[in-house]
């Protein structure tokens, strides 16, 4: 018998020694079935890994599986998945991926504004986008893919409740998901929460702001809708358009609407605060007055 017909046929028992038997252990290569793949940590492009030190939850094994188990939200300019990544018979973890569309059905409307003072070199980028070819649809979905993973990179080692950014392969980000035994934390908007309970998020949410400010940026986009609460802690999501609040010319008024919507949703639940106060303090961060 040959050593590959011995691995192809597992529960044989081998004869060694003439005469002789003895159980013949066979270990079958798990290979990845319907809605699983090779874990794609081995094959993204250098730089695209996420920032050390590494969570000792993060599998690099380059035998890990990802499994799809299903669709968190889709929405007009993404899709999430929950993935779990797994070493067969090893280490576990879940994943958050984030799959930008590049196609057709993406709706632009942050490709606007949000792009402004930020260079793209390659002319032909430049004009593809422009031109909204179809290689310039791609281009944009894996910019905003790039821009979001770069985002959770920095703010997470600056110590800003993000999630934890994996890796990045083209259109899809994988991300630190954040839940618990395969359910996503509630978006802020849908939690029930007591006054002050609500106090707390808001004063949590108005230091990650901060954090963000001192580090020059605005969300850009920030709602009770992309803030998770798990565990008692905010956790801030959907960060590609962050923006720059001192190169961008309208940075200063997605800071605005940053506080005005904050503070606007915070007002509804009977949480007082304002906007204009918040407004002042996040700029004196970004322009180092305090
Ligand atoms: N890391 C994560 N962990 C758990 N759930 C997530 C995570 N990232 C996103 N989600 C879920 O997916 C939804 C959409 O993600 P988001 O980044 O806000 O994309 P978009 O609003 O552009 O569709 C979120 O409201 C949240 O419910
Ligand atoms: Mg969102």
């Amino acid at each position: 018998m040959s050593f590959n017909d011995a691995f192809a046929q597992p529960s044989t028992h081998i004869s060694a020694v003439p005469g002789q038997t003895f159980p013949f252990e066979y270990r079958s290569v798990a290979e990845p079935g319907q809605g699983q793949r090779w874990s794609t940590w081995p094959s993204v492009v250098k730089g695209s890994h996420g920032p050390l030190p590494r969570p000792e939850w993060v599998i690099t094994s380059h035998a890990a599986i990802d499994t799809e188990l299903g669709v968190l939200k889709t929405g007009k300019e993404a899709d999430v998945h929950l993935i779990e990544r797994a070493v067969p018979g090893g280490q576990t973890s879940l994943l958050a991926a984030k799959r930008y569309r590049d196609r057709e059905h993406r709706n632009f409307h942050r490709d606007a504004g949000y792009l402004e003072g930020r260079t793209v070199r390659r002319s032909r980028d430049q004009r593809a986008m422009a031109s909204r070819s179809r290689y310039g649809l791609q281009m944009l979905a894996g910019q905003w893919a790039a821009a979001e993973f770069a985002a959770l990179a920095d703010l997470y080692q600056r110590g800003v409740p993000v999630p934890y950014p994996v890796q990045l392969d083209g259109t899809e980000i994988l991300m630190e998901f954040i839940g618990a035994d395969r359910v996503a934390a509630p978006r802020l908007a849908e939690v029930r929460a007591s006054r002050p309970e609500l106090a707390e998020y808001f004063t949590q949410l108005s230091q990650a702001m901060e954090e963000l400010a001192a580090n020059g940026q605005a969300h850009g986009d920030l709602s009770a809708y992309n803030v998770l609460v798990h565990n008692g802690r905010i956790v801030m999501i959907d960060l590609p358009q962050v923006v720059d609040i001192v190169t961008n010319p309208n940075g200063m008024q997605f800071l605005q609407r940053d506080c005005a919507n904050v503070c606007a949703w915070f007002a509804g639940r009977g949480i007082e605060r304002d906007p204009d106060e918040l407004l002042s303090i996040l700029a004196g961060r970004a322009f180092g007055q305090f």
